[in-house]
């Protein structure tokens, strides 16, 4: 170092003819250094002790529930029944959402693509309790064959259970291959939306007129 205060003190020490300077660590170096340990604090305190510390997995999985919860708001409340689920056959975006809804909690009986597995292929023309659309809503609500099908009502909100309905109802005639070999009897086709679901929906402001 070439400031003169710092200049030429030897330590005293020796190794194999090696000398020492003593000169001290530089005062930005100190200044960084004790940023870092109060930093350090500041985050220990707020991530691991205080309430308000998320992960960035929670704040993701909220920033997702905020969005959702927006979604549906937009939808208000929905009732179960037929033809509010046949409304949202043509409504991509929303079939998108009952799609969630299957995957978090269907798959592990009805498999991921609702080729069947526990329960009966959803891609099939064949229903063994459903003879119109609307008795989508009534099975996934109050469940089927005492309860090997479960009642839905109690864990999924109304609007959930439309969505789901819809999607499950769209699965219909794809003909996946399962495990199970056709069940029941094939119900008339479901009825076409004559309106899009959205059609009640506030439009966005930048929605094109
Ligand atoms: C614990 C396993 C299980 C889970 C989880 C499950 N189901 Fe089922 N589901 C069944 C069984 C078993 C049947 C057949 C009932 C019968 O034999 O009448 C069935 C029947 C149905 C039917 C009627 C099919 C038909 O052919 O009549 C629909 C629709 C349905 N489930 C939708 C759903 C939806 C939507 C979910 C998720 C919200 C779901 N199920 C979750 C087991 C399950």
């Amino acid at each position: 170092m070439s400031d003169k205060k710092y200049k030429d003190i030897l330590t005293g020490h020796n190794y194999d003819g090696i000398q020492e300077y003593d000169n001290p660590t530089p005062g930005w170096w100190w200044l960084v250094f004790h940023c870092c340990i109060a930093f350090a604090v500041c985050y220990f305190v707020f991530f691991h002790i205080s309430i308000y510390g998320w992960t960035r997995d929670e704040a993701y999985s909220a920033e997702v529930k905020r969005n959702f919860d927006k979604q549906f708001a937009a939808l208000g409340q929905l009732e179960v029944n037929g033809e509010t689920i046949a409304r949202f056959l043509n409504e991509p975006q929303w079939l998108d959402v009952g799609r969630t809804v299957f995957q978090t909690n269907c798959i592990s009986c009805h498999g991921k693509q609702g080729e069947g597995l526990v329960g009966p292929n959803m891609t099939d023309d064949r229903y063994k309790n459903i003879k119109q659309i609307g008795d989508f809503g009534t099975v996934i609500s109050n469940g089927a064959a005492k309860g090997a099908m479960p009642a839905w009502k109690t864990r999924l909100s109304p609007n959930e259970i439309v969505l789901v309905a819809s999607y499950v109802a769209s699965l219909r005639g794809q003909n996946l291959s399962g495990p199970r070999p056709p069940e029941g009897d094939v119900p008339p086709p479901w009825p076409v939306p004559d309106k899009p679901a959205d059609a009640e929906t506030p439009a966005k402001p930048d929605a094109p007129k």
